[in-house]
């Protein structure tokens, strides 16, 4: 028996009619009619949340200076790319979603690493099947063009405010005159020593292992090289970065043993960042704008819906977490069958999304110990013969990646995920920085049939992606929530979890960020037991049937904002070094 579906009552058909009519409202509403409630005048001031203080510290100097948040954002993450490595940086990409309050547009810019021309759908294939991840992880086939220079470039030529050398001044002084290398960047190295290459490549071997011993917590770091880079770039534009010496540093990175990438100076050169659709929708009297494919931001709508749609039970212990936890089962099991590049398959987004499907979608029933395939979106109006059948999923994720969430002194918000994929990505170094593995998040292993697989590797493609920056509106318009997380794989259920705890839990922000994490994608939960009510959530769900596997702690780095009628109402994730900062009155 099906005990989490077994007590769920017939309000299930009003709850889904009330959410339809709900949906139709918000979605008819035309976004020009929208703004009539909003006061000109931003009354909370700016804020910063990101995942070290030396980094929000310069999105702070940012907006003291006059900047915007794309000011602030950029500034920021140069920084993080310096005193984060293992996280983000020049190497690799990030998708920024922007929220400009004077015309009430959002915006998304996917600045996701690109596969080489050169790329093959096996390239991770051996004679014995798939490479493993750490095979994979440090290959240069791993390494995919950077979009992060070309991200920042077009923000700010889209939406910044101060001059673009300014924002490079931050991360130039530290990188110059050294920074303090913090304990978590020091906790990484002795382990990286032992199961990845960063000790042993060229650059990286010396810059984190000076003397042969790796960096300890609290001493000063100078990084001349990243300063040499920064320079170039803040002085000549993206062109420093994608053409030159830079890029023939990057190439030459790629190309070295093991796996040789194929990367070229034709790959740099023609990278583009693509704008793309925000997608929005309802939840309650709520809207959340997140980021398209190839992004997994859609997981941030299905879930919060799917949760309401499995009616809850007010007899059932724990039943808010076991009506969560069945949501990113099925949001989790569509997301993997049919994300991917979306320039280059169909994804049936618009079924997805839709009420009627998501109604349908939560009355599938699966035991709580069972896999979860994809929901039948060919049922659907809409869906042709052009809606691809895809072979299950085959992608797997490891941990490496950043988050930041600001708001500026006009109201304005961007919140932006950044990575390298792995911790220290490739563990590849080029002129101060280490290049990504992006393409180790595509489907390394080919089907043995011949079917191919939604997120399969192909020539100039981006691999899925689970980085959801999203933002929540209220009914009037007004900005509520600016939330999203590092985390692979589990994004999805932390950013959720950030979402409905804050919107349906009634948490404040940093409560919903300290909140055991929930993940539930597959046949397996995992509960985060060394947090509040972790083991109680834990011995909940095997109660009901669930299999869980117990986790002390739980890699998200979620940093949001909330916007209450009081004011701003930050949160860092304890879990990483990050800090929020809130300015009350420009300076400027
Ligand atoms: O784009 C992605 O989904 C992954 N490369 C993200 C990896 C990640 O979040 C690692 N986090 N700690």
């Amino acid at each position: 028996m099906n005990r989490a579906f077994f007590h769920r009552s017939s309000t299930v058909a009003l709850l889904a009619a009330a959410l339809a009519s709900a949906w139709l409202l918000a979605a008819c509403r035309p976004a020009e009619t929208l703004n009539l409630n909003q006061p000109d005048v931003w009354p909370h001031g700016a804020m910063v949340s990101a995942a070290n203080p030396l980094a929000v510290a310069a999105g702070i100097e940012m907006l003291e200076q006059g900047g915007n948040a794309i000011d602030a954002a950029i500034a920021t993450h140069l920084v993080l790319g310096l005193v984060e490595p293992q996280s983000s940086g020049l190497g690799g990409g990030g998708f920024l979603l922007h929220y400009d309050r004077s015309t009430q547009a959002t915006l998304f810019l996917d600045g996701r690493e690109t596969a080489p021309a050169g790329a093959t759908v096996d390239m991770f294939m051996t004679d014995k099947g798939a490479m493993g991840y750490i095979e994979a992880w440090v290959s240069g086939k791993a390494v995919g063009t950077p979009g992060m220079v070309a991200l920042y470039h077009q923000a700010h030529q889209q939406a910044g405010r101060l001059p673009w050398s300014t924002l490079f001044e931050p991360a130039l002084a530290l990188a110059r005159d050294g920074f303090v290398v913090s304990p978590r960047l020091a906790g990484y190295l002795p382990m990286m020593a032992q199961r990845s290459r960063l000790a042993k490549n060229e650059g990286s071997q010396d810059y984190f292992y000076p003397d042969g011993k790796p960096l300890v917590s609290g001493e000063l770091l100078k990084n001349p090289e990243y300063a040499e880079t920064l320079n170039a770039i803040a002085t000549l534009g993206p062109s420093a970065f994608y053409t030159g010496e830079i890029a023939e540093a990057i190439v030459q990175a790629a190309a070295r043993p093991p796996h040789p990438g194929t990367l070229t100076l034709s790959d740099l050169a023609d990278y583009q960042v693509k704008s793309r659709p925000v997608i929005c929708g309802p939840f309650r009297t709520y809207r959340i704008c997140t980021t398209s494919p190839p992004s997994s931001g859609a997981a941030q709508i299905m879930i919060p819906n799917l949760y309401d749609q499995l009616a809850p039970n007010s007899v059932q212990p724990f039943d808010h977490i076991i009506r969560f936890v069945d949501a990113q089962r099925l949001a989790y099991a569509d997301r993997d069958h049919f994300f991917g590049d979306p320039d280059e398959i169909s994804i049936p987004l618009d079924i997805l999304l839709s009420p009627e499907y998501l109604q349908v979608r939560a009355k599938d029933r699966f035991a709580p110990d069972e896999p979860v395939s994809h929901g039948d979106v060919w049922q659907f109006k809409g869906a042709s013969a052009e809606t691809p059948r895809w072979a299950p999923d085959t992608t797997d994720e490891m941990a490496g990646t950043t988050h930041l969430s600001i708001i500026d002194f006009d109201g304005n918000a961007v919140a932006l995920t950044a990575t390298v994929e792995g911790p220290f990505g490739s563990q590849r170094w080029a002129k101060g920085f280490v290049l990504n593995n992006e393409m180790t998040d595509f489907a390394k292993t080919v089907p043995e049939d011949g079917s191919a697989v939604a997120n399969a590797v192909a020539p100039n493609r981006r691999p899925r992606s689970s980085m959801s920056p999203t933002l929540v509106f209220d009914e009037t318009d007004a900005l509520v929530l600016v939330t999203g997380s590092p985390g692979g794989n589990s994004i999805p259920a932390y950013v959720a979890k950030n979402i409905i705890a804050v919107l349906d839990w009634g948490l404040t922000p940093q409560m919903a960020v300290d909140h055991p994490n929930i993940i539930a994608r597959g046949d397996t939960i995992r509960v985060e037991i060394g947090r509040g009510e972790g083991q109680a959530i834990a011995e909940a769900l095997e109660a009901y049937g669930y299999s869980v596997r117990r986790r002390e702690g739980e890699n998200s780095g979620l940093h949001s904002i909330q916007v209450t009628p009081t004011g701003l109402q930050g949160a860092a994730d304890p879990r990483r070094e990050g800090v929020v900062q809130h300015l009350t009155n420009p300076s400027h």
